[in-house]
């Protein structure tokens, strides 16, 4: 069975990977620092597994950490790295702790994937490497736009060390996925977005003023150019975006080239505004929403082409806005027991 790294894999996102890695027959062994993350989940994720997943406490910017992870496991077949911040406007508050943490980790776990001779490295890459695209909808062939955001900016240099990594080790063998906007929860109810204080991000805010944790959803900005002045994101399943990692490292194991990218979105854009009324909608739940200022970091629109992860990887979201969206409430709600 192939042990697969996942770092950051009590993360929302890493935490639906390790799932969808144990369904496939692989080994998931998970290294994050908590920072981002509650320890509970371990035990959710072994749950939904059918079985024990090792999971380490270590900061990816700690070699010696990694060491002794891999003293205990032995031979590593793959690395996952999701072990970074990632959210937009924190970056814009918080740059020095976005290029600490998100570089130097990247930076000392390559080092680590060097020595300890892994061949197959799936990077978490983001749609923010565009920057502010001309044409909304982005293909891999995009080039990197001005990042809007030093998060953005921390991906364009992560990604550029996987190109400079792969031309120093030709053995290794590395993708990118650039998500674009992870929403929704695992159908199971046990796992989901667990923001920690006031959320960045849109959805956990919506849910948290659904269920009257927030007074109100502030709407940041109506007058981009967009259809309703709000800004434009592609919403893809947070399972989707889990997926894609299980066919991303079933291609390392043939691929001919490396490294590759990949957009994973759905292909559709929404606005701020169509996702608070869906969420409406579908939920039966009202919403009291404010209308505020643009946020720093923000750009108008962009949504994917995955024409490229469908040919390559033959992947593509599955899951609906709506199914998303319900899949959040139910997670959200749930959270009144956790
Ligand atoms: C979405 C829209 C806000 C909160 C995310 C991830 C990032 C990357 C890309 C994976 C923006 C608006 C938000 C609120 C609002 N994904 N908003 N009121 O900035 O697109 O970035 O997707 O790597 O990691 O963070 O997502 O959810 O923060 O914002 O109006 O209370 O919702 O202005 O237009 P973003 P987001």
């Amino acid at each position: 069975m192939k042990k697969i790294l996942l770092t950051g894999g009590t993360g929302y996102i890493g935490s639906h990977i390790a799932v969808a890695l144990a369904r496939e027959g692989y080994s998931p062994v998970i290294a994050d620092n908590f920072s981002r993350s509650d320890r509970r989940i371990a035990e959710r994720i072994r749950e939904l597994c059918g079985r024990a997943v090792p999971v380490y406490e270590a900061d990816c910017r700690d070699i010696n950490a990694l060491r002794n992870l891999r003293d205990r496991e032995g031979h590593l077949d793959g690395v996952i790295h999701l072990a970074a911040f990632k959210s937009v406007g924190e970056s814009v508050r918080k740059p020095a702790a976005y290029f600490d943490n998100n570089i130097g980790s990247m930076s000392v776990l390559s080092a680590f994937i060097k020595e300890s001779k892994i061949p197959h490295f799936v990077f978490s890459s983001s749609c923010t490497v565009y920057g502010s695209p001309e044409v909304r909808e982005v293909t891999e062939e995009t080039p990197f736009g001005k990042a809007f955001s030093p998060y953005g900016y921390t991906k364009q240099a992560c990604e550029r060390l996987t190109h400079d990594l792969v031309r120093a080790e030709p053995w290794l063998k590395v993708v990118s996925l650039r998500y674009f906007n992870p929403i929704g929860a695992h159908p199971s109810g046990r796992l989901g977005e667990l923001p920690g204080g006031i959320p960045d991000n849109l959805l956990p805010y919506i849910t948290q003023t659904a269920v009257g944790e927030r007074e109100a959803l502030t709407v940041f900005g109506e007058d981009y150019d967009t259809p309703d002045g709000s800004c434009v994101r592609d919403y893809v399943h947070v399972c989707d975006v889990a997926e894609a990692h299980v066919r991303a490292l079933a291609y390392l194991a043939d691929a001919e080239h490396s490294p590759e990218v990949f957009n994973i979105g759905t292909g559709k854009g929404h606005s701020v505004k169509e996702i608070i009324d869906i969420f409406s909608r579908v939920n039966g739940v009202p919403l009291k929403v404010i209308h505020g200022p643009r946020r720093p970091g923000d750009v108008d629109a962009i949504y994917a082409n995955v024409d490229k992860a469908t040919e390559v990887l033959d992947w593509k979201s599955t899951y609906t806005v709506e199914d998303a969206l319900k899949h959040a409430w139910e997670w959200q709600k749930s959270l009144v027991n956790f």
